[in-house]
């Protein structure tokens, strides 16, 4: 398994909860006193949750400078903010709403820009400018949070679709992949993936078993096995169900 990164097990979803969140306590405070902030993009999907309930409480809650936060979605379905299938709305619900991150310091897609490349590259623009202002020319975000679909799909980079090819954009839209929900959405690009200090892969259950095993058996038809940080911590962190299949590899 080696070159795919640190994996972990938990026993259940409210331990892996736990566990992410002593990660991402700790590459904040790494990022802070490194460079006095921390830019981190959030992602969607069942998994997230567990961590953000787990971060809006103690010790957590107290232990993180929310202040310095700068948060983005590493991918966004096209939906009003307010409809229940909005990733940042997930967030806001479960997590930003509940601790003081500045409202000016979350940056979500602009979904009404209009069609989906339009939202893209408005997106891009606003990230660009964003990290130019912390001095960061190259976006290199302290940490990417990223789940792992059963089809292998990451962000929303799904299988074979040309949005994995990309490598002159940070972020693009992406046409309704093969699972639900069925809604065009907007991503980051591996080369914006690749260019995190950290990436973070939160999974959960028994259907993504195999998925996992091909994953860090290094399947490259698997658009997850293409997420490879150049100079950053690659991290999985799974339940028992998702880790089922690797015990057999062991
Ligand atoms: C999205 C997500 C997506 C998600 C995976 C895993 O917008 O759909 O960002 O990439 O992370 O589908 O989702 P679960 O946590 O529900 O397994």
């Amino acid at each position: 398994m080696a070159g795919r990164g640190h994996v972990a097990v938990s026993a259940d979803l409210e331990a892996l909860g736990q566990a992410a969140a002593a990660y991402v306590a700790e590459r904040s405070a790494e990022a802070v006193a490194a460079r006095g902030r921390f830019t981190v993009a959030l992602s969607g999907g069942s998994t997230p949750p567990w961590l953000y309930r787990a971060l809006v409480a103690p010790p957590w809650s107290e232990r993180v400078d929310w202040l310095r936060w700068h948060v983005f979605l590493g991918d966004e379905r096209l939906v009003p903010a307010d409809d229940e299938r909005s990733n940042v709305g997930l967030a806001r619900r479960e997590l930003l709403d509940h601790v003081p991150v500045p409202r000016d310091q979350v940056y979500p897609p602009p979904v009404e820009a209009g069609a989906p490349d339009a939202v893209a590259r408005a997106y891009e623009a606003r990230l660009r400018a964003v990290f130019a202002r912390l001095a960061a020319p190259v976006p290199r975000f302290d940490l990417i949070l990223l789940g792992l679909g059963s089809d292998g799909h990451t962000a929303s980079l799904f299988p074979g679709m040309p949005a994995l090819e990309v490598r002159d954009r940070l972020v693009v839209a992406s046409p309704p992949g093969s699972l639900p929900p069925p809604v065009d959405r907007v991503t980051f690009t591996l080369p914006l993936l690749d260019a995190a200090r950290a990436v973070l892969f939160l999974v959960a259950g028994q259907d993504k078993a195999a998925t996992v095993r091909r994953v860090l058996d290094g399947d490259a038809d698997l658009p997850a096995s293409r997420v490879r940080p150049r100079d950053g911590d690659l991290r999985w962190l799974l339940d028992r169900q998702a880790a089922a299949d690797l015990a057999t590899t062991a």
